[in-house]
């Protein structure tokens, strides 16, 4: 699995054969490497309604007429905008085309904020996704929570791309946490270096989880690798 960091929290996760998009947050982004109009996936999963996340995935899953994966009220926003959706629910998972999706509990907040409303907009998640019998865990943003243990025990994870910028998700020490509950191979630190409130050294996570014997890598914007 090749997975691909556009800027902030937007990740691309590939087999070779399809793609997914995760938090499809370009426009304003100020670390987005590509444009919206240019991204290419066959899914895209947002995994809640907050701007930096959702972002531009209803024009991308319409342009390219492929399906939003989300929670079931964050899907019904976005099919009310005209986006193909596909509606899962917390614990609930379904087999697509690419593979299997799982959305997990996530414990923050789901709303599109703008000047004059909240619209809440369901739980947020995360998001298990097996492919070409890897397994992907975007957690999206989130505190530390006891059940990553339950995820961890349950489900061989590949790779986890877990958020350490501290402020609105799990900072570093909570973020090592996680990793130590979910014993992936592979760890990617995210959400740490687009805005002011959120800045993390992403080192300091690696040497960290290096030290509990968990490889880390650090994709900045634009980097790739492979798992
Ligand atoms: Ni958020
Ligand atoms: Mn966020």
């Amino acid at each position: 699995m090749i997975i691909k960091c556009l800027g902030h929290a937007c990740f691309t996760a590939s087999d070779g054969k399809h793609t997914l998009i995760f938090d499809p947050f370009l426009t304003d982004n100020p670390e987005a490497v590509v444009s919206a109009d240019e991204v290419v996936a066959d899914a895209v999963l947002p995994s809640h309604g907050h701007s930096d996340h959702l972002g531009d995935a209803i024009p991308i899953a319409k342009r390219l007429g492929v399906p939003i994966v989300a929670p079931y009220e964050l899907a019904m926003y976005c099919n009310r905008f005209g986006a193909e959706v596909v509606p899962l629910h917390i614990g609930g998972g379904t087999d697509m085309r690419f593979g299997r999706v799982k959305l997990t509990f996530a414990t923050h907040g789901s709303a599109v904020v703008t000047d004059d409303l909240i619209e809440y907009t369901g739980p947020p998640c995360g998001f298990l996704v097996t492919m070409s019998g890897q397994t992907l865990y975007y957690s999206g943003d989130t505190g530390l929570f006891g059940d990553m243990k339950l995820i961890g025990e349950t489900t061989p994870i590949d790779v986890a791309i877990l958020p350490i910028g501290d402020n609105f998700t799990m900072g570093i020490d909570d973020a090592v946490i996680a990793v130590e509950f979910l014993k992936p191979k592979a760890v990617v630190p995210t959400h740490y270096s687009a805005f002011e409130p959120i800045q993390k050294d992403p080192n300091e996570f690696a040497e960290k989880v290096a030290s509990k014997g968990v490889k880390c890598v650090i994709l900045p914007p634009g980097e790739a690798a492979e798992f």
